[in-house]
């Protein structure tokens, strides 16, 4: 067996890499200082840099995506206030319901179609202004890429006009971009490019760029001095964090144009399930994510133990719907070798 075709071969998720011994190597020789003084400067590095890339005026470094989420809608929000999300964004299926269990914001739901919500449902949704029986939206939150639509990228000139609407209405814009460097590689154009407008953005360096754990909150100065105070409130605030934040550093300059191969290598196991006979969804603009479908939750439990056994993983998302993430410690041939593992249990299921 070739070096780049070891097992197990786990896609359950991007966020299941390891750091590789390069990346290790420049966090041992991180300069680091205490954070909640404002004195390390690995940290403080991280931090110029993202807002840079992402064409804000500052950014703040967060435990998690989940943290850099909540801390960014506490931030936008106070006990009362409403904040449009999409019925299938991370905010609202995933995070706890922090943003109300812990922030008092009402979620206001919308249908985001597995991608953006349409400006026609923002229309439906947004309570009436003034009226008491309502809570008062002062918030839209988007996703891009989009997890629960399949990996789905959306389009620059898409987010402008959902953040176009909100600023007209008074709403301020969040977006969880958890995976923004894979929309912004799927379509082609830069990060501050795809974020212009935006109030806030949260990326993840934890997901397809590698690092061990950590985010970052972009957007105006005022606004991170602002949410700085909630990231200490949470339980955020961190001492010799350089080490981690090398590691942040480390994933944006060496992980980011790397990540078309990820998408690669999902279209090739897509494409080969496909021909398989498995039930593959359509995305629109698909990144790094499959989802696909057994017939039944039988046959799924079947499918699944046997490509385990087999040492392929992937998990189930529902009964009989499976997700499989590539990253940067899936090699091509690991693809083809999976994908071909995949298809045989499947037919061997009859
Ligand atoms: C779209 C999206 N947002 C936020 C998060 C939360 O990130 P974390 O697991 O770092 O809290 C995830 C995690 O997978 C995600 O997929």
């Amino acid at each position: 067996m070739s070096a780049s075709n070891v097992f197990p071969i786990d896609l359950k998720s991007d966020t299941v890499t390891k750091p590789s011994a390069a990346m290790r190597k420049i966090m041992s020789e991180a300069e680091v200082g205490d954070d909640v003084y404002g004195e390390d400067p690995t940290v403080a590095l991280l931090e110029r840099t993202a807002a840079k890339l992402l064409g804000k005026e500052a950014a703040l470094y967060v435990t998690s995506g989940t943290q850099g989420n909540l801390v960014s809608l506490l931030t936008h929000c106070a006990k009362g206030d409403g904040a449009l999300v999409g019925k299938d964004c991370h905010i609202l299926n995933y995070e706890g319901y922090g943003l109300a269990v812990l922030g008092g914001i009402a979620p206001l739901q919308v249908d985001d179609a597995k991608s953006l919500p349409s400006i026609e449902e923002l229309e439906r949704a947004i309570p009436a202004k003034g009226n008491v029986h309502f809570a008062q939206a002062k918030l839209l939150c988007i996703e891009n890429t989009h997890n629960r639509g399949g990996g789905h990228a959306s389009k620059p000139q898409e987010v402008y006009a959902r953040v176009e609407w909100a600023h007209k209405n008074g709403l301020s814009v969040h977006m969880d971009g958890a995976r923004l460097f894979n929309a912004t590689a799927a379509i082609g154009v830069t990060p501050s490019e795809m974020v212009k407008g935006v109030d806030s953005v949260q990326i993840c360096l934890s997901k397809g760029l590698g690092a061990p754990m950590g985010s970052l909150i972009c957007s105006s100065g005022d606004f991170v001095d602002r949410a700085r105070y909630w990231r200490k409130k949470l339980g955020g605030g961190l001492r010799q964090a350089g080490i981690v934040a090398a590691a942040g550093l480390y994933a944006l300059e060496h992980n980011v144009a790397r990540l078309k191969d990820d998408h690669d290598n999902a279209a090739l196991i897509k494409d080969a399930l496909q021909k398989g006979g498995l039930r593959v969804s359509e995305v629109g603009r698909p990144t790094n994510m499959i989802y696909f479908s057994a017939k039944n939750e039988a046959e799924a439990d079947k499918l699944l133990a046997a490509c385990r056994a087999r040492e392929v993983i992937f998990n189930k998302t529902d009964p009989y719907t499976f997700r499989l993430a590539t990253h940067l410690d899936v090699s091509r041939e690991q693809a083809e070798t999976a994908a071909s593992v995949i298809v045989g249990e499947y037919q061997k299921l009859g």
